[in-house]
């Protein structure tokens, strides 16, 4: 490019070569690398803690109460949205990981459907509902984790007196990404009589059947969070398992709850897995890369793949339910967990 008398950018022989090389390669479906924005270079977005208060979502909540039914939508949800990662019509929350809320009001109820897509579900306000997954039904009771894994048919009831408020936690970004996202609506086969799955415990199932566990009741939460040990880096963790055989409770999802003491604080973490966090119980304060969040209960935060995340308690101590991308990582063998102190930060045991 050479300049002109005026002072603007004349166009030399070269450059019209240039521009109308650009031109063909695009007709030709055909793209330079070396304009590329993102190739050979490092990954420039550090990626902001993402949060969202309980106070400041629940009044949006009551006005999707008031403007949609589950009559009309297939699902009454507001998803958590990344602005950077989401677009009109394709919102997302993570990567890998979606999540939102959804509300039935007494008597509403959400038809049967399935998906190649695993979802949880877990109580957040409300009671008296149930998820009916593969014909068990399954109480909705505040704390309470429903599983509905990829294939199952599930649908919700709500007989309650209250309207019933849960995070939905869902692998929908990933599937999508793989092109394995399969949708089928209901109402599905007829499995008879809805069973109640109060009878499949946590450690005793019928050995008759499948007894696959799809309810995990926060009761049995905090009674094995509370006789958990402290870790070195200052929390204790429990895991969702299949009881069948310790694995993940859903394949290519982690799920975990941490239990911080009063006025305790973990080790900062650091994880190229990214994690949905929701505060189960108890007030705090997570610092993660340039911002500091203080939570409470029902409160929903993100901690972004590659920053170090910190999280103290208040005085009363703190439970934290977490979703992560963490074993696809783990499966992919790209997990990389760094824990410890500021610039001592050690490999973190798998
Ligand atoms: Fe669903």
């Amino acid at each position: 490019m050479s300049t002109d008398e005026a002072g603007g950018a004349a166009m030399t022989g070269a450059d019209v070569d240039y521009a109308q090389a650009q031109s063909d390669w695009a007709a030709a479906g055909l793209a330079p690398l070396w304009e590329s924005a993102v190739s050979h270079k490092a990954e420039s977005r550090e990626a902001p803690l993402l949060a969202w208060r309980w106070r400041d979502v629940e009044p949006h909540v009551e006005r999707a109460i008031r403007l949609v039914s589950p009559q009309n939508v297939e699902r009454r949800v507001l998803l958590f949205a990344d602005p950077a990662l989401s677009s009109p019509g394709r919102a997302q929350t993570s990567r890998m990981l979606n999540a939102g809320l959804q509300v039935l009001l007494p008597g509403e109820s959400a038809r049967a459907h399935r998906h190649t897509i695993d979802a949880i579900r877990l109580v957040l306000q409300g009671s008296g509902a149930v998820t009916r997954v593969d014909g068990e039904d399954c109480k909705m009771e505040p704390g309470d984790l429903i599983l509905t894994p990829g294939g199952a048919w599930h649908e919700h009831l709500h007989a309650g007196a209250q309207p019933i408020v849960w995070l939905d936690g869902l692998n929908g970004p990933m599937h999508r990404f793989l092109g394995t996202a399969l949708f089928e609506a209901g109402p599905g086969p007829d499995f008879g009589a809805p069973q109640d799955v109060a009878r499949i415990d946590a450690a005793f199932r019928p050995d008759h059947e499948g007894g696959r566990l799809f309810r995990y009741p926060y009761e049995r939460l905090v009674a094995a969070l509370d006789a958990a040990p402290l870790s070195p880096q200052g929390y204790a963790r429990v895991r969702y398992v299949d009881p069948a055989g310790g694995a993940n409770a859903i394949a290519l999802m982690d799920l975990s709850a941490i239990r911080i003491p009063a006025g305790g604080a973990t080790s900062p973490f650091r994880t190229n897995a990214t994690t949905i966090n929701v505060v189960l119980d108890g007030e705090g304060q997570t610092d993660c890369g340039a911002r500091a969040f203080e939570w409470r209960k029902r409160d929903v935060f993100v901690t972004p793949a590659n920053v170090d995340a910190r999280h103290k308690a208040k005085a009363g101590g703190a439970r934290i339910f977490q979703m992560s991308d963490r074993e696809v990582y783990r499966r992919l063998g790209l997990l990389q967990e760094f824990c410890g102190d500021g610039n001592d930060m050690v490999r973190a045991p798998d």
